[in-house]
């Protein structure tokens, strides 16, 4: 619906022009046009579009605003364009200009819909039009830490991150999806020290070592860390050692980078993440650079031996402002460095960098004063160009349904495997006791396939559903829920329009499905035909679609696509429960039936987009 309104937007531009010509030229030579202020209508007997322009304009003009109103809608009657786009106006209130679509308008939209594989989502490249190579976008995202479990705050990333990278790729955006492991760092002295005097076999044979058994390396170099002096000296060395390049210390590092990758592929498999890999470690390199770059802007203070940048308008208790340290007091540098060169890597030019044009970093809420200092100094250094954003994208915690932060029974972190493991054993559990109250048989496959796809569903759903800016609530009875704002729910909608398919109804309503062919064409050739205020709320619906997603690659907050999605599904079920659809005489049944295609393709791509494949039964 977007694009109706932009035209619908052009007219009452033009519209307002004509009626007060005057008021027009002064603010538009004043930089700032008349605005129809059009906007959805906010209840749905108002129409689909309500114009709130003429409020404003009552002071200046010295009318009274449902004056101004008539004479914008004397103009635009007189616009041959708008009558064939819109019923006559209501003038409602003070002013409102209340705006409804034809009925034949909107049923050529569904029609357009129905040969149109990306369902009227157009392409950021069509709307950049002279550029042809998009300019990338970052989405940095996951990231966990090698020989560290990645936990659920890492969850929570993959999923949101993934989903959002999804949603830009869809719009044609040239997604650069990087996975930001923390793969260096002072705790790799320990790791590796350890690992020498332990598990010398493991330096010979690569996969003598699994990262079960590197995370409690992990613990246990730890401990031994913080009460063995001597081992503290020698993992001092081995990190000089290391960032020295000597090759024993860096064989040891890489076999702990790969231990943990393997590990971590099989949760991104099993949520099928693609990612690419840029550690930390890569930017190496770079870090000195960015240090005396700071100093050469003026920006480094040297502070008790440390490199750092004070930030403005970002103070401590004290009320003295805080300092981004870029450099440790031992010359070390640090996560902040690393995040400032990734950034000047991933805004320069190719080859030397990435030439992206928005960075959108994906990590829980406890890193946003991280992100905000980093941002700042990039800024203030002058390495961020106007054009370009950078965004932190804050997530809360995850709790469990006490809301503490989650741990299992005993007590314990909980380890992502046994949580997915989980929802999928309870998603089959479900299924079970469903099918034997149905009284159905299905083969093992079926309901192996079934329980995958519902259980890791549920898990993504549940996560993507709330405003991640908020903590969330893990419960695992809520998210596999059959009813409500659940993943099943939605899966279940799909499931009943492939269901009437399979009684009989023709979902492949040929509307002379060739690609190029034009709207009109469509619309021409489309036998369809509504009647039913049920049939008109589904229709509306459907055509927001658009909107929704221009507002996700906006916002960047998933849950509105979820939203969206539930309260398509409810809107269909009540029209399929409310209005006939097999039954009902042609050419209703057709028409009927294209609505429950275009539902289901409609679902099929926003699940899509939240990284969630469909079923055709459950
Ligand atoms: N490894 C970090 C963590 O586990 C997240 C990294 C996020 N990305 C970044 N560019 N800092 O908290």
């Amino acid at each position: 619906m977007l694009r109706l309104a932009h035209t619908l937007d052009a007219q009452l531009r033009e519209a307002m022009g004509r009626a007060f010509p005057e008021a027009a030229a002064q603010a538009q030579a004043a930089g700032r046009p008349l605005d129809p202020q059009l906007a959805p209508a906010s209840k749905p007997e108002f129409g689909d579009f309500q114009a709130n322009g003429a409020l404003p304009l009552a002071k200046p003009l010295g009318l009274p605003p449902r004056n101004i109103a008539e004479a914008v809608v004397a103009q635009l009657e007189a616009d041959p364009a708008f009558g064939e786009l819109c019923l006559p106006p209501q003038i409602a209130g003070p002013g409102f200009i209340n705006l409804t679509l034809r009925p034949e308008r909107l049923a050529a939209e569904v029609a357009a819909r129905l040969v149109d594989p990306r369902l009227g989502v157009p392409t950021a490249a069509a709307e950049r039009r002279q550029q042809q190579t998009p300019a990338p976008v970052v989405v940095d995202f996951s990231s966990p830490n090698i020989a560290k479990e990645m936990h659920v705050g890492h969850l929570r990333s993959t999923i949101i991150g993934d989903c959002l990278a999804r949603v830009l790729e869809f719009r044609g955006h040239a997604v650069l999806r990087l996975n930001h492991v923390g793969d260096w760092g002072t705790q790799f002295g320990m790791l590796i020290t350890h690992l020498k005097q332990v598990a010398p076999e493991a330096l010979e044979r690569p996969g003598a070592v699994d990262l079960g058994d590197l995370v409690a390396f992990y613990r246990q170099a730890k401990a031994r860390f913080d009460d063995d002096e001597a081992f503290q000296t020698t993992s001092r060395e081995e990190v000089v050692k290391l960032q020295g390049g000597d090759p024993v210390s860096l064989k040891a590092w890489g076999l702990l980078c790969d231990q943990s990758r393997r590990e971590f592929q099989i949760i991104y498999d099993r949520l099928d993440i693609r990612l690419g890999e840029r550690g930390e470690s890569f930017y190496n390199p770079y870090l000195q650079a960015v240090v005396d770059d700071l100093k050469a802007a003026g920006l480094l203070v040297v502070d008790d031996g440390a490199g750092c940048v004070f930030l403005e308008g970002v103070s401590g208790k004290d009320g003295k402002p805080l300092p981004l340290i870029v450099q440790k007091s031992d010359g070390g540098f640090n996560y902040a460095t690393t995040d400032l060169a990734a950034i000047r890597y991933r805004l320069a030019a190719a080859p030397n960098g990435d030439g992206a044009v928005r960075l959108i970093y994906v990590t829980d809420a406890g890193q946003a004063s991280h992100f905000a200092g980093v941002f700042q100094v990039a800024r203030r250094a002058g390495w961020v160009p106007e054009a370009v954003r950078i965004e932190h994208v804050p997530f809360g915690l995850v709790q469990g349904d006490d809301g503490k932060k989650l741990k299992t029974r005993a007590g314990d972190t909980v380890r992502l495997k046994d949580l997915l493991d989980e929802a999928v054993e309870r998603a089959e559990a479900d299924l079970r006791r469903r099918l034997a109250e149905e009284d159905r048989s299905e083969d093992e496959s079926f309901i192996t396939h079934v329980a995958t796809t519902v259980g890791i569903a549920a898990v993504k759903y549940a996560d993507l559903s709330t405003n991640r800016i908020t903590n969330y609530q893990f419960c695992f009875d809520r998210m596999l829920a059959l009813s409500g704002n659940t993943a099943p729910y939605l899966l279940y909608a799909v499931v009943r329009i492939a269901g009437i398919a399979r009684k009989g109804g023709d979902l492949g309503v040929d509307l002379g499905g060739a690609a190029a062919e034009t709207e009109a064409a469509a619309a021409d050739r489309a036998p369809l035909h509504f009647s039913e205020p049920q049939e008109w709320a589904l229709i509306r619906d459907l055509l927001k679609l658009d909107a929704v997603i221009a507002e996700v690659e906006e916002e960047l907050l998933p849950n509105r696509l979820c939203s969206y999605l539930f309260e398509l599904s409810q809107v269909f079920n009540r029209f399929y429960d409310q209005v006939p659809v097999l039954k009902a005489e042609e050419p209703a049944r057709s028409s009927r039936l294209a609505l429950c295609r275009l539902t289901a393709d409609t679902l099929k791509l926003g699940l899509g987009l939240l990284g969630i494949p469909t079923l055709e039964r459950m």
